[in-house]
């Protein structure tokens, strides 16, 4: 499939054909790195927006604290403790995280100085553990919205806590 590039007036339709996409791909498999691996590489190749691509994992020898999973772009930080920056903000709470702007996001953690928005949307396996978040970078101020938490948040779900 050949790359599109998204604009506000089709991107719903881009997430629901992507989302099918990713979801044939990965059906049936069970290990969630290769499934982040895949997503990642799959929502990357379709969204020009998206700048940085990846999971950040919780550690299971340090509950506490994300450690990088895999991931499309340039070099992230490897590890980054709940609270902390976007990341840890959305593993603290819970709740997806839309940063129009990151220099104006107290604690944001710099990995790229290119970075200008960000999403992060936690990740819960089937009963309701967090297991990662999922963290989406552009080099523009204000490239996510309503619609990305919304399709994002939904593909999380299906590809991680569907029973
Ligand atoms: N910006 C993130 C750190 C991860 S990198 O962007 C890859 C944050 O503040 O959580």
């Amino acid at each position: 499939m050949q790359p599109v590039k998204v604009s506000a007036a089709n991107k719903q339709e881009k997430y629901q054909e992507v989302t099918k996409q990713i979801l044939a791909v990965i059906d049936g498999e069970t290990n969630d790195v290769s499934k982040m691996a895949t997503i990642s590489c799959l929502l990357d190749q379709n969204f020009d927006s998206y700048f940085w691509t990846g999971f950040y994992m919780v550690d299971p020898l340090k509950p506490t604290e994300l450690v990088v999973g895999p991931y499309q772009g340039t070099m992230g930080c490897l590890r980054i403790p709940f609270g902390r920056g976007v990341c840890g903000t959305a593993a603290e709470t819970g709740e997806t995280q839309v940063v129009a702007d990151v220099h104006a996001f107290e604690g944001h953690i710099a990995c790229d100085h290119r970075s200008q928005s960000e999403i992060v949307v936690p990740v819960f396996d089937a009963s309701r553990k967090l297991i990662a978040v999922l963290d989406v970078d552009s080099d523009q101020k204000n490239s996510f919205d309503e619609i990305d938490k919304h399709y994002l948040e939904d593909l999380m779900t299906k590809a991680f806590a569907a029973v």
